[in-house]
């Protein structure tokens, strides 16, 4: 997994001490190993507890940097020396957690090809660029003066974002790109798999902010109806519906990501579009749950408690507690809820359920849950690729008989048309 690189010259030695735990590094951090300089952490690691630790243990004082080297001048700028005290690590976390709420992360991925931010479209809201610690706005827009996309697009060394007050111009600016006329034929399918993405990241923030808020379940439940008639009719690209998901401010894209797979799959297999759009529903809810879980046990780097880890287990069952009572979501949903974490060996939870008790709602969106965490990048370590996910998974039915194998057959297929 260790990446090895011939001596470069551009690596720049720093104590470990200088990295700020709680943050995401903005470069590449390598180490002195057996063969040379080996890459510790790839560039936008959460540097959390859990990997000073990992540092720790191999011994590693000095590491090396490589980057953009404003970048790395205005990091090192911010971090403190060695003998930094623990109060001003946790103000500057606290800090940063705080900003995070203030703005919303647009995906950096979508402006590669620039069908975000066509050259020409309209804006009437401000964008910003995260790096770090430090907010910089990179174009001022407001709905007396937009603003024209140059004909270069928007280009962004660190993450992109809008003020979360501007959440709601954003959306009008989403539906414009959904339906507009002036959308080039070419891009249309992508610029609506896009404006579809976005705004149903943008509801599910709004839903796990209060999940018992039966408007905003009720609002994103007719959209995952939408998703499902897109997937079925071939409206879209199901890639261009995934996120890739490379910061922390994205745990609400799981359940996008989760819900979409979970819908093509079902379509592979067969079900009908009112069981697929149940099943989305359910798949996109999965984890709401986890909004009961203290912050301090659901991030918290070391090992859990026999107690927190019990907590941390009831998320299914808190989910459906908290869905139940809104007559927007479907009963049949709330079955994809309570077992997107059983297995066919009966060696899930919450209720160990097993082969006979676990639905199809169950196999499918355990298994795309699976996946869909597999191919997440983790701080100290690479996330898998589809392939190797795949493989794991396949591992998994094979010697402990977790997965069912035939949605496993299907949701290979799904994958390997996915561009990924
Ligand atoms: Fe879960």
């Amino acid at each position: 997994m260790v990446e090895t690189v011939s001596g470069s010259k551009t690596k720049v030695p720093i104590n470990i001490d200088r990295l700020l735990v709680g943050l995401r590094i903005p470069f590449d951090v390598y180490y002195e190993g057996l063969d040379g300089l080996e890459r510790l952490f790839p560039k936008w690691t959460h540097f959390d507890e859990d990997a000073h630790r990992v540092a720790s243990l191999k011994g590693i004082t000095t590491v090396y940097v490589e980057g953009d080297a404003s970048l790395i001048a205005a990091y090192l700028g911010q971090s403190q020396p060695a003998d930094a005290s623990e109060g001003l690590e946790l103000e500057k976390q606290v800090a940063y957690t705080k900003k995070k709420k203030e703005y919303h992360q647009i995906e950096k991925t979508l402006l590669v090809d620039r069908n975000l931010f066509l050259p020409g479209s309209r804006i009437t809201f401000s964008l910003f660029e995260i790096d770090g610690v430090s907010v910089r706005q990179i174009a001022e827009a407001t709905q007396r003066s937009p603003m024209l996309i140059p004909a270069h697009g928007v280009v962004v060394k660190g993450d992109l974002a809008i003020r979360a007050q501007d959440i709601p111009l954003y959306q009008d600016y989403l539906q414009g790109l959904f339906e507009s006329p002036a959308i080039p034929a070419e891009v249309r399918r992508k610029t609506r798999a896009i404006s579809m993405k976005e705004n149903s990241k943008i509801l599910m923030r709004d839903v796990l902010s209060d999940p018992k808020d039966s408007t905003k379940t009720g609002t994103l439940v007719t959209f995952v109806g939408s998703i499902t008639d897109a997937v079925l009719n071939q409206d879209v690209e199901v890639q261009d519906l995934m996120s890739l998901r490379n910061h922390d401010l994205y745990t609400y894209t799981h359940s996008v990501n989760v819900s979409v797979l979970s819908v093509a799959l079902g379509a592979a297999l067969g079900l009908d579009r009112d069981r697929l759009e149940k099943l989305g529903i359910g798949a996109m809810m999965h984890d709401v749950g986890k909004s009961t879980i203290p912050p301090e046990v659901l991030d918290k780097p070391g090992q859990l408690t026999n107690e927190e880890f019990r907590l941390m287990r009831q998320h299914p069952i808190e989910g459906v507690r908290i869905l139940e009572p809104n007559p927007a979501i479907p009963r049949e949903s709330l079955v994809a809820v309570l077992q997107h974490h059983e297995k066919l060996s009966g060696n899930g939870y919450p209720l160990r359920l097993g082969k006979d008790k676990l639905t199809i709602f169950g196999r499918i969106t355990s298994l795309v849950d699976s996946y869909d965490a597999l191919t997440t990048p983790r701080p100290y370590r690479y996330s898998h690729t589809p392939y190797m996910a795949l493989a794991l998974l396949t591992r998994e039915v094979t010697e402990y008989g977790d997965y069912d194998a035939d949605c496993l057959k299907a949701f290979v297929k799904v994958i390997a048309e996915l561009n990924v």
